[in-house]
């Protein structure tokens, strides 16, 4: 079902840049478990006991947080695995037990934040681990031009956090495929001209950030929710807005989001769904 999914707001009528995006969040609908199959925690479970070395990774100066996390869900009636061998198995009980991945990041003496540790295994192209101790404009390096046009007001926003206050947004991309987990140490089907509507999905993410009172560090959840972009475009509001953000997108950000030669049919594509709308 794609019919509650708030297309307008994650498409804004605007030609393509880098947004903040962001809203006052629900902290307790954030983390409750959302998919009744289970689906999502088992693939979970298989990444992080398959290869936990992509996926989980903690500084010290994130023990606290994720500590703080544990107590937090528990208040809010989400399972939490209890492990006293080490704080990184504790993470890593804990990155299966809930649908949503998690990131700290911990304000250094300096006030820079800094990725200091999570439990990441749908990423949408990028590593955590690779991540670990960078600041938050070295972490936003790979997105090109977000830097100039938003690293300043990231900061400002991170520090200026209210403790215990939340607060959402939403990324999308486009993929070939409707796997959840996008490490860059797994194989991809390119967007190229060949590219038909069938094959192609709405890779969302629902992000929360949320500064926690005790630790001071700021945790980082992030749903992933995946549509068969046929379901999007029965929606003409959220096709003609997907329409001209694919259209505008800067050549740089097109490459990196990886539709670049993709993109005359993924316009031919949803020319053709608005037609027969
Ligand atoms: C106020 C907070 C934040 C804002 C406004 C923000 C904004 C953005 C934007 C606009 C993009 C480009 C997405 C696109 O492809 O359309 C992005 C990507 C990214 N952000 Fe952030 N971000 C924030 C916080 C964070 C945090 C805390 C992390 C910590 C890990 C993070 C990690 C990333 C990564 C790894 C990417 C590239 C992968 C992807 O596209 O998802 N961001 N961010």
């Amino acid at each position: 079902m794609t019919s509650d999914i708030p297309w307008t707001r994650i498409f804004p009528d605007i030609d393509h840049r880098w947004i903040m995006g962001l809203r006052q969040g629900n902290l307790a609908g954030f983390f409750a478990a959302q998919d009744p199959t289970g689906t999502i925690r088992t693939e979970r479970k298989r990444w992080f006991s398959e290869e936990p070395e992509k996926y989980v990774a903690l500084l010290p100066d994130a023990e606290a947080a994720m500590l703080e996390t544990c107590e937090l869900a528990r208040t809010l009636g989400n399972p939490v695995p209890t492990v006293d061998t080490s704080p990184l198995e504790q993470l890593l009980a804990l990155g299966p037990a809930w649908e949503p991945d998690l990131v700290w990041m911990h304000p250094g003496a300096d006030g820079v934040h800094r990725l200091a540790g999570g439990a990441v295994c749908f990423p949408s192209s990028w590593s955590m681990p690779e991540m670990l101790g960078r600041p938050m404009n070295q972490v936003h390096q790979l997105v090109p031009g977000l830097n100039d046009l938003l690293a300043r007001q990231i900061d400002t926003f991170l520090s200026k956090l209210s403790p215990g206050v939340s607060w959402q947004r939403e990324n999308w991309g486009v993929s070939r495929d409707g796997e959840l987990n996008h490490h860059p140490s797994r194989p991809r089907a390119a967007l190229d001209s060949t590219v038909t509507l069938e094959e192609v999905w709405i890779r969302l993410e629902h992000q929360l950030l949320l500064k926690l009172p005790r630790s001071g560090s700021v945790l980082f959840g992030i749903r992933l929710e995946l549509v068969p972009l046929a379901d999007m475009l029965a929606d003409q509001t959220a096709a003609q807005r997907f329409s001209r953000l694919i259209s505008t997108m800067q050549p740089t950000a097109a490459r990196y989001k990886g539709v670049e030669s993709a993109r005359p049919a993924l316009l031919a594509i949803i020319e053709a769904a608005l037609a027969n709308l």
